[in-house]
């Protein structure tokens, strides 16, 4: 355990007991908590009832007779304030490239897109698309969105056409906006030729707007497509924002679950913002001094609630990073924390243990001496890189907080709070305000108490009760929002994590118990990567399974068995994930195999794919439930060296 770093005077919980008792406050009556929290927004009509929640038909509502506006929020009531004060500041890919954008300009910026989208038609409920790299069109799209009530759908850059395609066409996107061109270090990526294929012959599809971001001249389509620019041009930088319902749907977001089909999670308007405005409030500590760093991208939950909603809600100054951690060379972060004298640094394990290979020098070259937050997120965080980022990146000096949360909770549920909570590696430690974490074991009862000497307590994680940033549903899809969160353990929310309580009521994430995989802190649900080999014509049957590997945390096997008379090589299949989903989800490793291990009903047993991805040669259990035990034998073989 390591001690709370000291609390200053301006800090938001000056010490545990601080905590402890608010958060006792929080949980006993939540209601009157969130109603307190809630004066943070500016509210156009105040609501009439804080909360409603059903877990059995998972009914969920924040703040309902309430309006408000997201843009307005964020925008601007900062910009009358002063214009000029710093609200995003876009990091170019190209080192030393920097772009402030004030608070009166990003009004501006955003009050010309969403005239823009009301002239293409858009209006409230309405799903645009949005498939940008990281850069600052893609935050003027998304308030823009939110201005005139339409849902933003943000599919990151990294998903291949056909991914894309898919969720255009589940959330029904006549608006598409994108890039010419993306840029990631050394690499440009033709994102306009991607959704060309994307779209091809979709006739929901009326409009692509193209944001010209590198020199490149991509192919145009008349009457489809327009430059941003051009777009922008037409329009005035005022534009009245649309009122809407605390439940109105603000986003939607997809993201990977135990079937092959991605599901959109959605959010609404006022919880999910007051949520991420209030979160990020408390576990960075934001003072008006700060400077904020996420290295995250906006296409994933963290960048939407920690580069775009909570800060800007906050007035904090957000950065927008377009590059990578190791352009040109590992001490980029750095880097960029130097010369934009960053207080917040929130980044993954994943970026933190690649960084680690270099050692100490690329870090310690660099000042660094603006940081007092150091933030993880995505995946658990191994104690030893938990130490190199507090000692090494933060010199000892600053508060680490390990932030455990999930694209449906909208924000982070469980971290450490700067000035108050003891730090422990490998821990996120405590709940966040109005947050019940509960463990549930396998008969489905809660197991009580922290853990003693000899006596671990551990299960798998759920949620009582509900919090403002909770998803409401699947985005057309209410019948499996209830059916994946809701019926495992009846009257909860299951997170689909592992999770031990410790000696202290710490909660430390053992990772998934379900079948999904946190790949560099990408969550790939392995049916997915099953469908996506099964599209081959080659491939008769496939399995996927997860293995610890030293950089992305979990590498991704994939065991398949393809047809005699026709020739995939493992190159092959690994091209095949990456067109269906994207390079991030392909297999490291393409097994091809004579048969998978399977009961005599038929089911794959994944158990025993996953237990030889770990490494065992010997102990599977008992085999002679197998249709045909000698497989295992044979795979076994094929994985030798491996
Ligand atoms: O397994 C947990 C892991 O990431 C999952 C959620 O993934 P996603 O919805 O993509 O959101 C990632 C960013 C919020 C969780 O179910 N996870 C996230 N944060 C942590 C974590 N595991 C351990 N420690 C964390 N701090």
């Amino acid at each position: 355990m390591i001690p709370a770093k000291a609390p200053h005077s301006s800090s938001h919980t000056a010490s545990l007991e601080a905590y402890h008792e608010r958060y006792a406050r929080s949980v006993e009556d939540p209601a009157a908590f969130w109603a307190d929290e809630s004066a943070a927004l500016d509210w156009f009509r105040p609501a009439d009832q804080i909360m409603r929640f059903d877990p059995i038909t998972a009914e969920i509502a924040w703040f309902t007779g309430g309006k408000l506006n997201v843009s307005y929020n964020c925008v601007d009531r900062h910009a009358a304030v002063d214009p000029t004060r710093t609200a995003l500041i876009f990091a170019a890919n190209a080192p030393g490239e920097y772009r402030h954008i004030p608070f009166g300009e990003l009004l501006r910026e955003v009050c010309r897109f969403a005239n823009l989208l009301r002239e293409l038609g858009v209006k409230k409920g309405d799903r645009v698309c949005l498939y940008l790299p990281m850069i600052p069109e893609l935050a003027f799209a998304m308030l823009a969105c939110a201005r005139v009530g339409a849902v933003h759908s943000v599919v990151f850059a990294g998903f291949s056409a056909e991914a894309l395609r898919d969720r255009i066409l589940d959330a029904g996107s006549a608006v598409v906006v994108t890039a010419n061109e993306g840029l990631r270090g050394d690499k440009a990526i033709a994102l306009k030729a991607i959704v060309d294929k994307a779209v091809l012959g979709l006739d929901v599809v009326k409009h692509v707007l193209v944001a010209r971001h590198t020199p490149a001249e991509p192919h145009m389509v008349p009457g489809r497509d327009q430059w941003l620019a051009d777009g922008l041009g037409r329009q005035r930088p005022y534009c009245p924002v649309e009122w809407m319902d605390a439940e109105d749907p603000l986003f939607i977001l997809y993201t990977s679950g135990s079937t092959g089909k991605p599901k959109g999670v959605l959010h609404t308007t006022a919880g999910y913002l007051l949520y991420a405005a209030r979160t990020f409030h408390y576990v960075f500590d934001a003072q008006p001094t700060d400077i904020h760093f996420c290295t995250a991208d906006i296409g994933w939950v963290t960048g939407h609630s920690y580069i775009l909603y909570g800060p800007l809600c906050n007035a904090v100054p957000s950065v927008m990073f377009e590059s990578t951690p190791l352009y040109p060379d590992a001490s980029r972060y750095w880097q960029v924390v130097d010369d934009l004298g960053a207080t917040i640094l929130y980044t993954a394990p994943t970026a933190l243990r690649a960084l680690m290979r270099f050692g100490d020098e690329p870090v310690t070259r660099t000042s660094r001496r603006s940081l007092r937050i150091l933030g993880s997120v995505g995946e658990p965080i191994n104690p030893g890189v938990w130490r190199w980022f507090h000692d090494v990146c933060g010199d000892g000096r600053c508060t680490v907080v390990d932030t455990w949360w999930q694209t449906e909770t909208g924000g982070i549920l469980i971290s450490g709070l700067p000035g108050a909570t003891p730090m422990e590696p490998g821990s996120a430690t405590l709940p966040f305000f109005g947050v019940r974490p509960l463990l549930m074991d396998a008969d489905g009862r809660e197991v009580h108490g922290n853990s003693s000497p000899g006596h671990p307590v551990s299960g798998n994680l759920c949620l009582a009760g509900t919090w403002p940033g909770q998803a409401r549903t699947i985005f057309g899809d209410h019948a499996r929002f209830v059916q994946t969160y809701f019926s495992a353990y009846p009257g909860y929310y299951f997170t689909g994590d592992g999770c031990r309580r410790d000696e202290n009521g710490n909660y430390w994430i053992t990772g998934r118990v379900d079948d999904v995989l946190n790949v560099s802190g990408h969550r790939i649900g392995t049916a997915e990567v099953e469908s996506a080999l099964i599209e081959h014509a080659a491939v008769v049957e496939a399995a996927v399974v997860g293995y610890p590997h030293e950089l992305k945390g979990t590498g991704i096997r994939a065991y398949v068995v393809t047809r005699a008379d026709m020739n995939a090589s493992a190159a092959d299949l690994q091209a095949q994930v990456r067109i269906a989903i994207g390079a991030f989800a392909m297999p490291d490793q393409v097994i091809l195999v004579p048969g998978l291990p399977k009961t005599r009903s038929g089911k794959i047993m994944r158990r025993i794919l996953r237990k030889i991805a770990e490494g065992e040669r010997e102990q599977f259990g008992d085999l002679a439930t197998l249709a045909d035990p000698g497989v295992v034998a044979e795979i076994l073989d094929l994985c030798v060296g491996l």
